[in-house]
């Protein structure tokens, strides 16, 4: 590997110097975005919206569910041979009835492979095998944006029905909604579909909608949910309070659980009295603050740095001592002392950070924000090109040889203790760097290969783990002059300052 080289400062283009400091709940998009209109302007223009009707679950839910659960059931696990079929990608939001997002929805789908078969010990309903490559299930925990992404294929026929993919969406609180989405222009006689009112149909019966430019010719449809749901207004308890269900996640993938060394967010009520995130002055020397506003938070009775505290919301450091297996999270604060939450310590849980709509938070080596062009209003977002060299994080990538010293900031670049493979889709991309740039906060640096235009898969394999969540990457050759390679391909570091934006840039919850 090439000895690291250090770029003193790199400017967000277009971020604010003002803009620091006044995070809410999206800092990225609020501080960048024209005065936030984008996501202030959804209260003013609320109207009710019609629920998604609830349709039969079928006989086909997985009567044992698959070790692989996450949200590409293209790929098991590090399998490289996807399932066979039409890749779809599967998106869209949950919502209330007023258009506002749900956050903490737990989105499942299930259905069948390419011949009509499920996961099901009974369903193997076309009568043939089951594709091995077909995960057949997965699952998805929704952020604030109440987003969701699924990569699958086309659903397969089988007897008595049209094609569909069976949903399940629990809420917070444990409302749980059951549907089926269905292909608009697909004929037949469907009895689960009859028996939707028509005026609902359209809600659920959606076009599967070829995506420019795919080379495997990809489908994309989107799906919002909407759900009957009002948040527990109770009142506000005294003492700090963790969300039961899904309340302490890995902070980039929303995957509960936690691993040494990662950023956690811990979801909860009455956790801090305001919202900040860690100032200069809260660091004694370059030891990480541990308390923030009088918020502390523990792990096995280890303390946990904090970079985030607000009311509902908490961003804290997994201490690299905490031994594996369940764990005791507790929060302190000047009102009270929570009930020990119980957490699940796993080696690793790797997941890469991401912007709106599960793009991969990528940057390229000279500071511009890599998307689609539309990611975020009023933010310029560029595709990466063939030949870019581009920057990817992610948490909870495991342990770095050597370790930086621990429950401190550091400089420099810390490289992955063991091997990981980057894939984008099926190609592996080799990594020009991987390891740690902060606390917590890894990157990973590489050249994108030439492939065609089109919205590419990222996953990430370290020491035999899979990243828990797909996120995307936009690759279009416009501009590509048939260069192969950026000149420059050694790794790419950016300043701390950096490194603290791009963190908030990347918590969509803050707030
Ligand atoms: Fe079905």
């Amino acid at each position: 590997m090439n000895a690291p080289k250090r770029l003193t400062e790199v400017v967000i283009r277009g971020v604010p110097a003002a803009a620091r400091g006044t995070w809410d709940r999206r800092w990225f998009v609020k501080a960048l975005a024209v005065g936030g209109l984008y996501y202030t302007q959804r209260g003013l223009f609320a109207e009710v919206l019609t629920l998604t009707p609830a349709q039969t679950q079928g006989p086909y839910y997985p009567d044992r569910l698959p070790l692989d659960q996450d949200n590409d059931l293209l790929i098991i696990n590090d399998n490289i041979t996807p399932a066979v079929g039409t890749v779809a990608f599967i998106s869209g939001r949950v919502l209330d009835r007023t258009g506002t997002p749900i956050r903490g929805a737990l989105v499942e789908i299930w259905q069948a492979d390419h011949r009509g078969n499920y996961i099901h010990s009974q369903g193997l309903v076309a009568g043939g095998v089951r594709d091995p490559n077909f995960q057949g299930y997965g699952r998805f925990l929704t952020a604030s944006s109440g987003e969701y992404l699924f990569r699958t294929i086309k659903p397969g026929l089988y007897p008595g029905r049209i094609r569909h993919v069976h949903f399940k969406i629990t809420l917070p609180g444990g409302r749980t909604l059951t549907t089926q989405l269905y292909i608009e222009g697909e004929t037949g006689n469907d009895g689960v579909l009859n028996a939707v009112p028509v005026a609902q149909r359209p809600a659920v019966v959606r076009p599967w909608v070829p995506i420019p430019g795919s080379a495997v010719g990809a489908l994309a449809v989107t799906f919002d949910i909407v759900m009957d749901y009002t948040p527990a207004d109770g009142p506000t308890p005294s003492r700090p309070t963790i969300v039961s269900f899904a309340g302490i996640v890995n902070a980039a993938t929303y995957s509960p659980g936690a691993a040494p060394g990662s950023w956690i967010t811990i979801f909860g009520d009455s956790l801090a009295p305001q919202a900040r995130t860690w100032r200069e002055e809260d660091f004694a020397g370059d030891s990480l603050p541990t308390e923030l506003d009088g918020v502390a938070v523990t792990i096995e009775d280890r303390p946990a740095a904090l970079y985030y505290v607000s009311p509902k919301q908490l961003n804290a450091l997994v201490p690299s001592d905490v031994a594996e297996g369940p764990a005791r999270l507790v929060v302190r604060n000047g009102s009270g002392i929570s009930e020990p939450a119980g957490v699940e310590i796993k080696r690793l849980s790797p997941g890469f950070f991401t912007f709106p709509r599960e793009y991969v938070a990528a940057v390229r080596s000279d500071g511009a924000l890599l998307g689609p062009p539309d990611l975020i209003p009023g933010v310029a977002t560029v595709p990466a090109r063939p030949g870019d060299a581009i920057l990817l994080f992610g948490t909870g990538f495991g342990p770095t040889s050597p370790e930086p010293p621990a429950g401190r900031r550091f400089q420099g670049a810390y490289p992955l203790a063991g091997p990981v493979q980057l894939r984008l889709d099926t190609y592996e991309v080799p990594l020009a760097f991987a390891g740690l740039v902060g606390p917590g906060l890894y990157q990973f640096n590489l050249t994108v290969p030439d492939l065609p235009d089109g919205d590419y898969s990222v996953t990430a394999q370290v020491q035999g783990v899979r990243t828990e969540k797909i996120a995307l990457l936009r690759v279009e050759r416009r501009n590509f002059a048939g260069r192969k390679r950026d000149p420059d391909a050694s790794p790419v570091f950016f300043s701390r300052r950096f490194y603290r934006r791009l963190l908030r840039m990347v918590d969509r919850d803050m707030g």
